[in-house]
């Protein structure tokens, strides 16, 4: 399924130019690598205005799936669940659930994230960690309910 997606990397330095954006190519190369189609992208630092203004952005351009990168931890200036909570219809915990599970099999610092699944308006959102490797890792544990929740959403006649 060619899934329109959007990719949000949510960090207050990135955003400043104080290091470059690593987490969206490499979220990038892999949604490419899944078959999805990447048609926008936004950079923003931890401000839940901000986040939330380009998630509406991005599904105001057509995006069925939105993955973001960072704000997930447990530092004060994370807000991405916040954030998305605040605009979301309703939340899908197993994806969160999944993730930790499967990521405390790789470090123990697994536990301190607040990596979720959100649905927005019509568009799927996984809020995955900061770091690059961190944020494929997750992706890959939840990868394969992708297809059909967004078929669910989007309202594409389904096999189940
Ligand atoms: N999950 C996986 N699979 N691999 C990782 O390297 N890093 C963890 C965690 N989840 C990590 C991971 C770390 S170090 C933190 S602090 C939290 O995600 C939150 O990340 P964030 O604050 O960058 O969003």
């Amino acid at each position: 399924m060619q899934i329109q997606t959007g990719i949000i990397t949510i960090s207050d330095r990135a955003s400043k130019g104080l290091y470059d954006d690593l987490g969206g190519p490499a979220l990038k190369q892999v949604a490419d690598g899944y078959g999805w189609q990447v048609i926008a992208d936004a950079l923003v630092p931890d401000e839940k205005r901000e986040i939330q203004r380009a998630i509406r952005e991005l599904i105001a351009k057509g995006c069925e799936l939105i993955l973001t990168t960072g704000g997930t931890g447990v530092a004060l200036r994370d807000v991405t669940p916040e954030a998305v909570r605040e605009i979301a219809v309703r939340e899908l915990p197993g994806f969160g659930e999944v993730m930790r599970a499967e990521s405390m099999k790789i470090t123990k610092n697994a536990i301190l994230s607040r990596n979720l699944a959100a649905v927005v308006e019509r568009a799927l959102v996984i809020c995955l960690p900061g770091k690059p490797n961190g944020a494929v890792e997750c992706l890959s544990f939840v990868v394969g309910a992708i297809p059909h929740c967004v078929e669910v959403l989007q309202e594409v006649p389904t096999s189940c």
